[in-house]
């Protein structure tokens, strides 16, 4: 049953009551008028020590008595038919005690059925398997046989001693061969360009009559690589028919789900662990066929087995951000309102499908007429995989460079441009964004021509770009939680999720200690673990925080009601004129106190588990985490060299939970930006269809040299659907980075950049260009 209560919904001085539906025991809601004394502060990570001194247990660091390494081997040829494998030799070596080979077609079909990684082979696999047939390869660096032996080295001399036999079949790695109707098919069933999805609201064509002004342009974005830094791996061991994995993964539940489908057992025989994680970025949600040959060579050896895969591994099979070629036509007034926006876009993730960028273009700004069309091309390379806001940045580099084309064809100046097109909301705090980023980068200094850099008279040149990030609320039920006392005071917060690197540890502690009137590193956090059977989502989505902490927030209330009347008839008062606070339980007002320890020692009984769900979101509350990035740059004419000056990043999540962490993954998100604008792209080479950079030395990645100064801008803003007020913030600071630092580039060389990354060959054929045009 819902009941009506008032929240104050807004932002810095807008603030307005409101009257919503929130389901019963819900708490009181922390809205803006909530006082707090934790949340909100800047706490640093208690787990930050054990991280840097090497104590934090990630799998990689995991080592089981008799575990065994495993290895894989992968296919050479981007397209293949995988005749036969000969292990014979390599099941002799000394050492060796497991050895798989994966001929069959549908080898991994059964996981195709339950993971998340959108691979169309499946049904396919599972007719040629029931036809004999053999198994086709479809990229270079799928999975082909695997060994588990006594050292690493064993298991790579074993590989090396396994003869596959292939036939080599026609193979297309390019997005625009692949597109043509006589280029050899991916799937054979399966055209590799899939119809176009599309989405469009009002009268496009109309929009475009309207319009006293067009731009339009086509842009182009690389294949991008996740490359956390902790590649994706698991240890496996099985004991009387269970199985237990220490897993580099952002959903531990989906990743033990997955490997209790493949194995046809009860999900309750599946324990997965996961302490510390360097990373996923999305690419880690279920288990995959890393975590399902791990735990299959564990199977056979009848031995733990670790299987952590290499970086040129990682970078093949992994998963990617599809690249995309968007052709972008947008129609306007002359005063600047939008009349038209057609977005075309087509873009490969390699064997898998979502390369749609049109997100930015359908939500960001106000335009009634609006169509747009993606379109996922198959080539012979490794799946994609969500990748920190799947296609925004793509679209948003598309999207706000042609603003900025079009603010520059109507005299206006570009920020002017996006306030002109704002689509206001009560919770949107979006122009106050933009009121501080511009002032903290200088934005008056902007000029419409380019202009000299910091150094009068030299070859640079300096600019000002920016552009708006914008990610919707996903986060929700279902997510459980417990809060424990112990009787001598010791207090545990537990939850089985993932802290993917974002902080979730220290944020479950500081909800838990803001409830019970503690510091934060008086809380135990216990996470990471399927076996506390409090289920959490994956993290992925900037659903985390959003997800758990309102059911952490709820059992903490739980756990405080239970020791408030523990302590009620010590202090002579009833239950409700108490309250906790600095770490005692005291009479409102009074003086009389107990400590958090005499207290706890008050239940009647040694430990009390508070458990609680966490609600469905509140309706009419809850809308999109917004942001807005600017960036300066120096850009020099004679090399085509750009330095990223300054970066300022505006952005809220509802309620800030920890003002640290929450800058640390604004910075993040702009760092990754930063590094997808300039450097990053997968190289596949189109006669061979192998991938010519699948590591980290001629796969780039920005480093402290390519660092700005990042101003990270927290604004708080009331919009709670859940009890806690929070909203995501994962995802919606690389966003924009990029298209902010395009603007910023063609601002400073007066040439309209197209295509990421932002290369000096690139910067200095925009330059020459534009001297011939
Ligand atoms: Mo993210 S791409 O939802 O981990």
């Amino acid at each position: 049953m819902a009941q009506p209560r008032k929240v104050r919904i807004g932002y810095a001085d807008k603030l307005r009551e409101i009257e919503i539906q929130v389901p019963e025991n819900e708490p009181a809601i922390w809205d803006a008028g909530a006082k707090l004394k934790v949340v909100g502060t800047a706490v640093p990570r208690l787990d930050g020590g054990a991280k840097v001194t090497g104590e934090a247990r990630y799998t990689h660091d995991v080592n089981l008595p008799g575990m065994l390494y495993g290895r894989i081997l992968r296919s050479p040829h981007p397209h293949s038919r995988l005749l036969s494998v000969d292990a014979g030799r390599a099941a002799k070596l000394p050492g060796v005690k497991a050895v798989l080979t994966f001929e069959r077609p549908d080898s991994f079909a059964a996981l195709g059925e339950t993971d998340d990684s959108g691979r169309p082979v499946d049904d396919a696999a599972k007719s040629e398997a029931k036809a004999g047939g053999t198994r086709r390869l479809l990229y270079a660096g799928e999975e082909v046989a695997a060994v588990a032996a006594t050292t690493p080295e064993t298991a790579e001399d074993a590989i090396r001693l396994i003869e596959a036999r292939y036939e080599v079949l026609p193979h297309v790695v390019s997005l625009e061969l692949a597109r043509k109707p006589d280029a050899p098919r991916v799937f054979p069933d399966h055209p590799n360009a899939n119809p176009p999805a599309v989405r469009k609201r009002g009268d496009v064509e109309a929009g475009f009559r309207e319009a006293e002004v067009t731009v339009e342009g086509t842009y182009t974005t690389p294949v991008a690589l996740h490359n956390a830094l902790e590649t994706h791996g698991a240890v496996a061991r099985w004991e009387n028919g269970k199985l237990s994995v220490w897993a580099s993964t952002q959903g531990v539940f989906g990743f033990r789900d997955d490997l209790a489908k493949f194995f046809k057992i009860p999900s309750g025989d599946v324990r997965v662990v996961t302490e510390y994680l360097g990373g996923g970025f999305g690419a880690k949600f279920g288990a995959g066929v890393c975590g399902v040959i791990a735990a299959m060579l564990a199977k056979k050896a009848q031995a733990p087995v670790k299987l952590m895969l290499d970086r040129q591994e990682e970078n093949l099979a992994t998963g990617n951000r599809p690249s995309s070629v968007q052709w972008i036509k947008i129609g306007a007034k002359r005063d600047g309102a939008l009349t038209a926006l057609h977005l075309r876009s087509h873009g490969s993730g390699g064997i898998a499908g979502g390369a749609g960028v049109g997100g930015p273009a359908w939500m960001s700004y106000a335009c009634p007429n609006v169509l747009i069309e993606e379109q996922d091309v198959l080539t012979n390379a490794g799946p994609a995989m969500p990748f920190r806001a799947p296609g925004f940045p793509q679209g948003s580099f598309a999207l706000e460079s042609t603003l900025d084309d079009l603010a520059d064809r109507l005299g206006l100046d570009p920020l002017d441009l996006r306030r002109r097109n704002y689509i206001d909301a009560p919770t949107k705090a979006l122009h106050l964004e933009y009121d501080l980023a511009a002032k903290a980068i200088g934005w008056e200094r902007r000029r419409a021509k380019p202009g000299p850099g910091a150094t009068p008279g030299g070859s640079v040149r300096r600019g000002l770009g920016m552009g708006t990030a914008m990610w919707p609320m996903y986060g929700g039920p279902p997510t459980d939680a417990t809060v424990t006392l112990h009787s001598d005071g010791t207090v545990e917060c537990i939850c089985g999720t993932q802290d993917i690197g974002g902080g979730t540890r220290t944020a479950m502690a500081m909800v838990t200690a803001e409830v019970l009137g503690l510091r934060p590193d008086q809380v135990r956090v216990i996470l990471g673990d399927t076996a506390s059977k409090m289920y959490s989502p994956a993290s992925g989505g900037s659903v985390t925080l959003t997800s758990i902490l309102p059911a952490v927030r709820s059992a903490a209330e739980g756990a405080r009601e239970r020791l408030v009347k523990a302590a009620a008839p010590a202090l002579g008062a009833r239950s409700d004129e108490l309250e906790l606070r600095d770490g005692r339980v005291r009479t409102k007002g009074g003086t009389k106190s107990l400590t958090f320890a005499e207290a706890a020692a008050r239940l009647k009984t040694t430990v009390i588990s508070a458990q609680a769900s966490r609600a469905e979101n509140y309706k009419g509350t809850g809308a999109e985490s917004y942001g807005a990035q600017f960036a300066e740059v120096e850009v020099d004419t004679e090399t085509g060299q750009v330095k990223v000056v300054k970066i300022v990043a505006a952005h809220d999540c509802g309620r800030t939970i920890n003002r640290l962490t929450a800058e640390s993954q604004v910075n993040g998100g702009v760092i990754m930006g930063l590094s997808y604008a300039l450097l990053e792209e997968r190289v596949v080479d189109d006669p061979t269809g192998i991938v010519l950079n699948a590591n980290l030395e001629n796969y780039k990645i920005a480093g402290t040299l390519e660092m700005p100064e990042i101003v990270p801008i927290m604004v708080e803003v009331s919009d709670p659907a859940n009890n806690v007020g929070v909203k995501g913030l994962g995802e919606p600071p690389i966003v924009p980075t990029a298209a902010a630092i395009a603007n910023a580039v063609s601002n400073a060389i007066g040439a309209r950049v197209r295509d990421l990354p932002i290369t000096p060959a690139r910067v200095l054929t925009l330059l020459v260009g534009k001297k011939e045009a």
